[in-house]
């Protein structure tokens, strides 16, 4: 089996099971038109964030890193009326992006994009108490993760959905030389989520349009 496969395997996921999508569709080709990087969830994926709102009864959302807000308008579109989901965002190219694509959604109403390092932002909601988040979805800066999902717990409550993105990366998670931040990152979530005792959570791999990578996911006690 090789990636070939996966991403044909995906195609079938979507042709058979989601209606067609156009304005999705134009959320992808805008975000490839303004160059920012193809490291949107997929399809699959984004359904799954969507279900994971509507399984939880999520009405107050957040997430870290929207990129052009593809994952931000799955997950919008699983909230309900009264919903919100607050996204991070770094750089402002991105936000640009996004907001628009917010609008072609028609969920611009639902999103709250706020433009700064994470971190900050995160603090911010924090002082504001913005919380509790019902869903907080991880996938910004991957050396970061540990940081983001400390400020998460103080921003979580019993029964608050906590997943984080990329935590597989090819098999690498496994490597333990230390030299790449990124798959630091990863496997600085398995060991949050080891170690901080309201969290209950597993890993999972997978394979797809995206390659071979996978999904923490974890419940506050
Ligand atoms: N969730 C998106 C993909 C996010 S890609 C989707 O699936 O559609 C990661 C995003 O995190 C990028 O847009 C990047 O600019 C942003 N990012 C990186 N470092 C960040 C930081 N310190 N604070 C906030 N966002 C950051
Ligand atoms: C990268 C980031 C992501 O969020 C992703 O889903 C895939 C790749 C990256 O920075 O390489
Ligand atoms: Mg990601």
């Amino acid at each position: 089996m090789s990636s070939k496969t996966w991403t044909a395997v995906d195609d079938y996921i979507v042709s058979s099971l989601f209606e067609a999508d156009p304005v999705l569709d134009a959320v992808i080709k805008a975000n490839r038109d303004q160059g920012l990087p193809a490291i949107d969830v997929s399809a699959a994926q984004g359904k799954l964030l969507s279900l994971l709102v509507r399984i939880r009864g999520a009405r107050n959302v957040l997430e870290v890193g929207t990129l052009g807000g593809y994952s931000t308008i799955w997950m919008a579109r699983g909230l309900p009326a009264d919903g919100r989901i607050v996204t991070l965002e770094l750089d402002p190219h991105h936000a640009k992006v996004a907001r628009s694509n917010f609008e072609r959604a028609g969920v611009a109403d639902k999103v709250d994009l706020r433009l700064g390092p994470a971190l900050q932002s995160l603090g911010a909601l924090d002082s504001e108490k913005a919380g509790p988040f019902d869903l907080i979805f991880i996938d910004a800066d991957k050396p970061n993760n540990a940081n983001y999902l400390s400020l998460a717990m103080r921003l979580s409550c019993s029964g608050t959905v906590i997943i984080c993105d990329n935590v597989i990366r090819d098999g690498e998670v496994i490597r333990q030389d230390g030299r790449d931040p990124y798959v630091e990152g990863a496997r600085a979530a398995f060991s949050f989520i080891s170690s901080d005792k309201r969290l209950d959570g597993t890993a999972i791999q997978t394979v797809g349009a995206k390659g071979y990578d996978g999904f923490a996911i974890a419940i506050v006690d």
